[in-house]
């Protein structure tokens, strides 16, 4: 086992993000003294590795069950979640048996919606296994499955216990999904550490190696970011907003796009977008937007879209959840990490700046 750092999330309900490798033996040792058996939710692909963990929860005196849902978006479904309701009836699960989340941020969100329903809540373990999982899906406690009419729109606010992020389970990992998890990275270098910008700039490959330490200096720094920022603001009031910065309109690109683009390629469009607004609105230079342009290209990120498509993206903006009474609302910068709301654009201004983005 090698711990490179852990992060603690504050609040009422406050939890550890342990980042290391080799870290399966930390599992068993997150959870609380009265777990008797615990339920892990996987996707079906993660098979082999979920029977390993459950080997070492057994190893460790554990009941280890296992729910094999499907990979992505699909297993974000309430027959699912009913589906592992029913495992746990079955082993007669109580209030405190566990619910370990193993996966992607498809699965964790499940898991979380899962643990936090049964019996009003149980012990809840998140394992992320992608980038995306660990800087941001698996932290912060946002739960939820999909519905007909949009995703994420039943789920609850519930705070794992623990957060094990094994950096080796990302070593099997396609480049591709790297590269677009990368897309949150990006985020956070903006909105809040521009070491993050820094690091990514003075050596890409290494950046993008997930053995490096540079790599995993970028998931300490993400990590700390978002740790910090669901700390002050757990149920989105405030400060929890600024984790959108690119979203609404990436968002949008998802939808449009019937969620075959990678979720990380379409914020890194939305941030394109964003930072254009910003420059519109006379709050970002040239610069910082240009600054924008030369890293998520340098990564391989697509930054334009399709002209033709406004009309359908503005839609998809006005229906977002996150709209407040139908206006609209964007994470805009007025400096690298300073971010701030701009509410309400004219509907000229939102039009000039995608303008700029286009292909
Ligand atoms: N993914 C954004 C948040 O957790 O608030």
């Amino acid at each position: 086992m090698n711990v490179f750092e852990t992060v603690t999330v504050g609040g009422a309900d406050s939890y550890d993000i342990v980042v290391g490798r080799k870290l399966l033996a930390q599992v068993a040792k997150s959870l609380r003294d009265n777990v008797r058996q615990v339920l892990i939710i996987h996707p079906i692909s993660l098979t082999n590795s979920a029977d390993l963990l459950a080997e070492s929860l057994r190893e460790a005196g554990y009941i280890a069950l296992q729910a094999g849902v499907e990979d992505g978006e699909p297993a974000k479904r309430i027959e699912v979640a009913a589906w592992c309701w029913g495992i746990m009836g079955q082993a007669d699960f109580t209030r405190s048996d566990a619910i370990i989340g193993f996966g992607g941020g498809s699965t964790t969100d499940l898991a979380g919606f899962v643990a936090s329903t049964w019996l009003r809540g149980v012990q809840l373990v998140q394992v992320p296994t992608t980038l995306l999982g660990m800087v941001d899906a698996a932290i912060g406690g946002k739960t939820g499955v999909n519905t007909a009419e949009g995703k994420n729109l039943v789920g609850t606010f519930y705070a794992p216990s623990a957060v094990i992020c094994d950096l080796d389970t990302l070593e099997t990992l396609p480049r591709n999904e790297i590269l677009a998890g990368f897309g949150e990275i990006v985020k956070y270098g903006f909105i809040a550490d521009e070491k993050i910008l820094e690091l990514i700039e003075s050596d890409l490959e290494a950046a993008t190696d997930t053995s490096s330490d540079a790599f995993a200096e970028l998931i300490r720094r993400s990590i700390a970011i978002k740790a910090r920022v669901v700390t002050n603001d757990f149920k989105e009031a405030s400060e929890r907003e600024i984790l959108n910065y690119g979203h609404t309109l990436g968002h949008a690109v998802e939808l449009l796009e019937r969620y075959q683009w990678r979720h990380g390629a379409a914020v890194s469009v939305g941030m394109m977008f964003v930072a254009e607004l910003a420059r519109l609105s006379g709050l970002l230079s040239d610069e910082v937007v240009d600054r924008h342009r030369a890293i998520l290209t340098s990564i391989g990120l697509p930054t334009t879209y399709e002209a033709a498509k406004w009309d359908q993206l503005l839609g998809a903006m006005q229906r977002d959840k996150k709209s407040r009474a139908g206006t609209l609302r964007f994470v805009v910068l007025e400096g690298i990490g300073k971010p701030r709301i701009l509410s309400a654009p004219t509907p000229e201004l939102l039009f000039a700046a995608y303008q700029e983005i286009c292909e």
